[in-house]
């Protein structure tokens, strides 16, 4: 099998405090350019300096924002620049490549939030994800950031900076962790593999419980829609069921349980309504969503986040044989309602269908969340950088948008139209699974039959989930989109 990264791989480690001194310290200099350009080059100064420029782009507010938030794409691009940059430095200096600091110098002017889009940039630009026995290269292992001249250590002055450090350090491991979960192929990945995977990266965490239902728990239990998608493939299907309980560690709960379902398709050959050859191979990253979902939870508990979380990843293989599903077919979900298959390629919906009653009846959460790399359609509507947001509750989907947008990833909200509700109805079923008209909304209408009055947020992510090249932090192919958003709405 494929040589694999041991996941989670490390990542940078990123410090705040005075000027250290040294001989392993490689000097380097955050600065803003006076306009919106800025030289997208690290540039070695006349003092021996490497400087990453920001540019200063103060027209350019946050979507669906009053216009006191701010993007930050190019704090975290200069992070990530500055990160790859030095890697191959220190990857061709034998000494540097074991012991080095890359010290940060910062501009005169900066918030908070710039700090902390700096450190996402400094640890997601690092991450990669080589599946090779070679040598790799070396590359940037630890970055210590200083405060300009005049900030006093350990005082009211610096400690939202130390704050912004700790919580850049939260998202960036959260985006790298779902990145090589994604990023793993799926000759490797199976829904057992993601299964384990999932259970080894929270097991140590006090206050969570792992419970791995496999195929005879779902079959007594009639999971009928992740083992209808499961079938066709000789790993078996299963459910990842993750929670964090403030109260098991003698914290209060302070706000009510939410539910976080994630797609956990290992790899998505479109079954017997098989995909076109032509792009097939990235869809090994169809199990995103639950990636970013097992991600987040892991930084909630440990940060121990004062809210009972619980994350449920349903996870198959969408495969072509004998024993896969058929359109056509009725499928009995959890909880009773059939659904009448048209196109096996819309398996996302009937692993998650079943997931969604299963934690809206078991949790009575105020809210469910889906995350989900589901419709074609979203990614046509707002292309490879931009999430889907459904919601009953216009506020509550916008709040979501807006946590995501300033750790970098954008949202943008779309409706579900009650006139849409006949063609999500069946003739012979409860619900039809491929509805006419609008894809991404009639899919999130179609998970809403689900819910058992729940409030729903759904967020479709087939379009960010991937990336085809590298700008700012992201690289090809799976981003660990959702995983900042989720940490960042849930924490605040
Ligand atoms: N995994 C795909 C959606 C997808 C497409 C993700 C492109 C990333 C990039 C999903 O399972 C799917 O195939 N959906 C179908 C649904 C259709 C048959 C109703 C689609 O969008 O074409
Ligand atoms: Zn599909
Ligand atoms: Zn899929």
């Amino acid at each position: 099998m494929a040589p694999i990264p041991s996941i989670p791989q490390k990542v940078t480690r990123v410090t705040i405090g005075p000027r250290a001194e040294g001989s392993e310290i490689i000097e380097t200099q955050v600065k803003v350019a006076p306009g919106a350009n800025a030289p997208s080059e690290i540039e070695l100064d006349a003092t021996g300096q490497w400087v990453a420029w920001v540019p200063n782009e103060p027209s350019r507010p946050l979507d669906l924002s009053d216009g006191r938030e701010f993007l930050e794409d190019g704090w975290r691009g200069a992070g990530a620049r500055l990160v790859r940059r030095i890697g191959k430095v220190v990857d061709g200096h034998p000494v540097r490549a074991k012991k080095h600091i890359v010290q940060v110098h910062l501009p005169e002017e900066f918030t908070p939030a710039n700090v902390r889009s700096l450190v996402i940039g400094l640890i997601v630009g690092n991450h990669s994800f080589v599946t090779t026995n070679k040598r790799k290269p070396a590359r940037v292992r630890d970055v210590h950031i200083v405060l300009p001249e005049g900030y006093e250590f350990n005082s009211f002055d610096t400690a939202d900076y130390v704050a912004a450090v700790t919580e850049g350090k939260a998202l960036g491991k959260a985006t790298c962790l779902s990145r090589d979960l994604a990023n793993a192929p799926a000759n490797v990945k199976s829904p057992e593999w993601l299964a384990t995977r999932a259970k080894k990266a929270v097991e140590d965490l006090d206050g969570v419980k792992v419970r791995l239902r496999d195929a005879g728990w779902l079959k007594d239990k009639g999971f009928g829609g992740i083992l209808a998608v499961g079938g066709g493939s000789s790993r078996p299907p299963m459910l990842i069921e993750l929670v964090w309980d403030p109260q098991k560690v003698d914290q209060c709960r302070r706000r009510r349980t939410v539910v976080l379902v994630g797609k956990g398709v290992t790899f998505d050959t479109g079954g017997i309504s098989v995909k076109p050859a032509a792009g097939m191979d990235t869809m090994r990253t169809d199990m995103t969503g639950g990636a970013s979902v097992i991600a987040a939870f892991r930084a909630l508990a440990e940060q121990q986040v004062p809210r009972k979380v619980v994350a449920l990843i349903p996870t198959a293989e969408n495969m072509i044989d004998g024993k896969s599903y058929r359109p056509g077919d009725v499928v009995e979900h959890y909880g009773g309602l059939t659904s009448e298959v048209t196109n096996t390629d819309a398996e996302g919906r009937m692993i998650l269908a079943d997931a969604v009653s299963y934690g809206a009846k078991k949790y009575k959460p105020a809210a469910v969340v889906t995350v989900a790399t589901l419709t074609g359609a979203a990614k046509v509507a707002l292309g490879l950088r931009t999430g889907a947001v459904f919601s009953d509750n216009w506020g509550a989907g916008v709040k979501l948008a807006r946590r995501g947008a300033i750790v970098g990833e954008r949202w943008w909200p779309m409706p579900m139209q009650d006139y849409l509700e006949e063609t999500v109805t069946s003739k012979i079923a409860d619900v039809r699974q491929t509805p006419t008209g609008p894809g991404a909304t009639t899919a999130a209408m179609f998970l809403r039959r689900f819910t058992r009055g729940v409030p729903l947020i759904h967020l479709d992510i087939a379009g960010p989930g991937r990336a085809e090249s590298t700008y700012d932090e992201v690289t090809p192919v799976g981003t660990g989109f959702g995983a900042r958003t989720l940490v960042q709405w849930l924490m605040h």
